[in-house]
């Protein structure tokens, strides 16, 4: 392709700070050395196509025009192009756009948790931003490759992944803030200088946040288990009096009557406190205490939240067993990946151990690799 211009996106990993983002609280994101590259060319007409190779080898294609909208007929929310078409059309609310051809290429594993579709949305809003001469800000990129999950795909997702991979910095983790106007802060997250990995153990089982299909006589529930804790939250949130559930204080787990809807607060108000003591461990470099903390909000994920599952459970507690200092599921959960922060010299046999536990259950193999701090969306030719 003459004029092609490439953009290299990462996926992510969420130190800490789970099921936050959505009820208005902190996370520590940070991008990963796994990433989607978009390429894209100029076309004189309004087609845009586009072709994607995943990491499996697995080819798509998808062809709409420059004008798609969701619910217009053209590209159904079920299908995996609604990604990219959701971008050009929240993208197109922003200016004129050309019609383009874009070629995805994904060393991101799809279904891992790793936030590939943020990397695929806010890839496609970079790319046709840069060949149309918009100029968007990068804050403004993530929120309109949000818009493209939310009201395209119809995933009730939040801004944390989107933040992470528009903002990520080699050696950095993001410090996102779903409810401000100003660009998120990062602070220092250096594995190698500390002689640490960060593993991620990806289990194998898919997870999504679009919607579960619908039990005879009822509604699809939208965001499938996801939106089903979004709700959750928001029901906690209003009995509570409160415009997101992140503000709730000690005093909410008293108030609030429903069981469920006290674990769901018991989870976001512990996980809020947990974000904050792991921000001062960055700051002083105390690994060793950031692992406890990680391996408690994965506890709280399990008992309050629930959106572990056995396979994550297992991760985690092999890894610990294995000498990580602290491990947890990462993500949205109910499958996808578990992270683990581990000395270098016990990598290996973390690795092992993790996967000599899924043998013995009978499991697939996990895929177990290490991750890197990287940086975020940028334009590599
Ligand atoms: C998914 C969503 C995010 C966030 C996490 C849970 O990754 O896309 O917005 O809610 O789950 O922390």
């Amino acid at each position: 392709m003459d004029d092609v211009r490439t953009w290299q996106v990462p996926g992510r990993v969420n130190l800490v700070g789970e099921h936050l983002d959505y009820n208005g609280g902190p996370s520590v994101p940070f991008a990963i050395d796994r990433f989607l590259t978009v390429k894209v060319r100029r076309r004189d007409d309004d087609a845009v196509n586009v072709w994607s190779t995943l990491p499996d080898g697995t080819r798509e294609r998808a062809t709409f025009g420059i004008g798609v909208a969701p619910d217009d007929g053209t590209v159904s929310a079920d299908d995996w192009a609604a990604y990219p078409a959701g971008a050009v059309w929240a993208l197109g609310t922003v200016g004129p756009l050309p019609g383009v051809d874009l070629v995805l290429e994904s060393t991101l594993p799809l279904g891992s948790g790793l936030s590939s579709s943020a990397a695929l949305t806010v890839g496609v809003v970079s790319a046709l931003a840069d060949v149309a001469g918009l100029d968007v800000a990068p804050l403004q990129v993530a929120r309109l490759a949000q818009r493209a999950e939310n009201d395209f795909v119809g995933a009730p997702t939040g801004l944390m992944d989107q933040l992470a991979v528009t903002f990520g910095r080699a050696g950095e983790a993001v410090v996102t803030d779903p409810l401000s106007d100003d660009a998120p802060a990062r602070v220092p997250f250096d594995l190698a200088a500390a002689d640490l990995a960060l593993l991620v153990i990806a289990t194998g089982v898919d997870h999504s946040h679009r919607s579960a299909p619908a039990a005879q006589g009822s509604a699809p529930l939208p965001g499938g288990g996801y939106g089903e804790r979004r709700a959750e939250c928001e029901r906690a949130a209003a009995e509570l009096g409160l415009d997101h559930l992140a503000k709730a204080g000690l005093d909410a787990l008293v108030r609030l009557e429903d069981p469920v809807l006290r674990r769901r607060t018991q989870h976001v108000f512990t996980e809020t406190a947990r974000v904050k003591a792991a921000l001062r461990t960055l700051g002083e470099a105390d690994f060793e205490q950031l692992g406890t903390i990680l391996t408690a909000s994965h506890v709280s994920l399990r008992d309050d939240f629930e959106v572990s599952c056995a396979e994550l459970d297992v991760a985690v507690e092999a890894a610990v067993e294995g000498g990580a200092l602290g491990a947890r599921m990462t993500g949205g959960g109910f499958g996808g990946s578990a992270i683990a922060l581990v000395p270098q010299t016990k990598a290996r046999a973390v690795r092992e151990l993790v996967e000599q536990r899924y043998d013995a259950l009978g499991w697939k193999a996990p895929e177990v690799f290490a991750v890197r701090p990287a940086a975020g969306a940028h334009r590599t030719a």
